[in-house]
């Protein structure tokens, strides 16, 4: 039978992964209805609709999972994060991105397999800001909640204990933010107690900084709130190779949204040079979250074998390979798997 998902190409670079993705998941063989919704963000805006139209977060309730390209978002002023609006909307509060190395990019480090849980409903990101135009004086609030706090640092611990993970590392700044890191350091050692198999440490965030890149191998999952998750989640993307091949996935209690952790990319857009590993890796979270195990193993090994050969790779990864020809050339190895 096949699995209903919503599918968002988003813009940018967006439709070039997205349709490099789609190849590669035809390649599996799992059979997929797609409910595709192309018009969001700037294109929507320009028909005079809103950023996100209503039946975006509709179809992602009746199907319950998307796969989604990124959206560009406006600096400054115009419409607020379409990417946000949809977690916040869908109360999509764990987004959860691996860090897992390739063989054959060159990177300090080979062995690198880290998971970063970041909170995504609230913190710094929760929209409450304020400007006061005659003294040009602006406030963002980083609002912490009790209930926000225990459910991502608990879906951590409980992804770290089914998949046989030993450590959870918080991140935070209880030394200087002592309310909203503080609370989220003190639900976070709570919750700790409730998984005697699973150990627990802190880390404040600008150290955590410094050892990631320096002894990224000591970490294994790192839970923290939206801002220093954001950024904590970069830093480690770039340790394995870059945004091209870092996936991302954004759970709820009854939604999932899979997409990776670049942007639009408006810089390289249009030319064929995105690299899609990301998206496409993505793609295997979405797989085993539908229980097609099998393809999702299949689409990994096929991966690291393309990398370990380097014949067929995008420019981003030091190859001169366009995002079409990596696609196909992962895809024909797929379909050997
Ligand atoms: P970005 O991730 O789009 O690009 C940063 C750098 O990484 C650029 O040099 C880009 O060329 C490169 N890059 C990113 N993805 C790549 C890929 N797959 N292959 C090869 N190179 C890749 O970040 P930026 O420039 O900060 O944001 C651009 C737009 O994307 C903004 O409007 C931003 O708001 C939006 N954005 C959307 C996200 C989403 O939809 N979830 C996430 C992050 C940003
Ligand atoms: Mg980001």
């Amino acid at each position: 039978m096949a699995h209903h998902v919503t599918l968002l190409p988003g813009d940018g670079i967006g439709p070039e992964v997205t349709s490099a993705t789609l190849r590669v998941l035809e390649a599996t063989g799992v059979e997929f209805e797609w409910d595709t919704h192309k018009i969001i963000g700037t294109s929507a805006v320009e028909e005079e609709r809103p950023e996100l139209p209503d039946d975006v977060p509709a179809s992602i309730r009746e199907r319950g999972v998307a796969l989604k390209g990124p959206i560009t978002t406006p600096v400054g002023e115009g419409f607020t994060s379409v990417n946000v609006q949809l977690r916040q909307r869908l109360d999509l509060y764990a987004n959860v991105r691996p860090c897992v190395s390739l063989p054959g990019i060159d990177s300090p480090f080979e062995d690198i397999d880290l998971i970063i849980f970041r909170e995504n409903t609230e913190g710094l990101y929760a929209g409450i800001e304020t400007y006061d135009a005659r003294l040009e004086i602006a406030d963002s609030t980083a609002r912490v909640t009790r209930r926000g706090s225990e459910r991502i640092v608990d879906f951590c611990f409980d992804y770290a204990q089914k998949n046989g993970r030993d450590t959870v590392t918080l991140a935070h700044k209880a030394n200087i933010l002592k309310e909203s890191s503080g609370l989220f350091l003190k639900v976070g050692r709570e919750i700790a107690e409730r998984y005697p198999d699973v150990n627990f440490n802190d880390r404040i965030i600008d150290n955590m900084c410094m050892q990631l890149v320096m002894y990224p191998q000591q970490y294994d999952c790192i839970v923290s709130t939206n801002l220093f998750g954001d950024i904590l989640s970069d830093l480690a993307a770039g340790l394995v190779g870059g945004l091209g091949v870092t996936a991302g996935a954004n759970f709820g209690d009854d939604y999932a949204v899979f997409e990776a952790v670049h942007g639009s990319a408006p810089d390289i857009a249009g030319q064929g040079k995105a690299n899609p590993t990301a998206l496409i890796r993505s793609a295997v979270m979405m797989l085993d979250h539908l229980n097609e195990t099998k393809a999702a193993q299949a689409v990994n090994t096929a991966l690291r074998d393309v990398y370990a050969a380097g014949e067929v790779l995008t420019a981003d990864v030091g190859g001169s390979s366009s995002t079409t020809e990596f696609a196909e050339h992962l895809a024909a190895r797929v379909e050997e798997e």
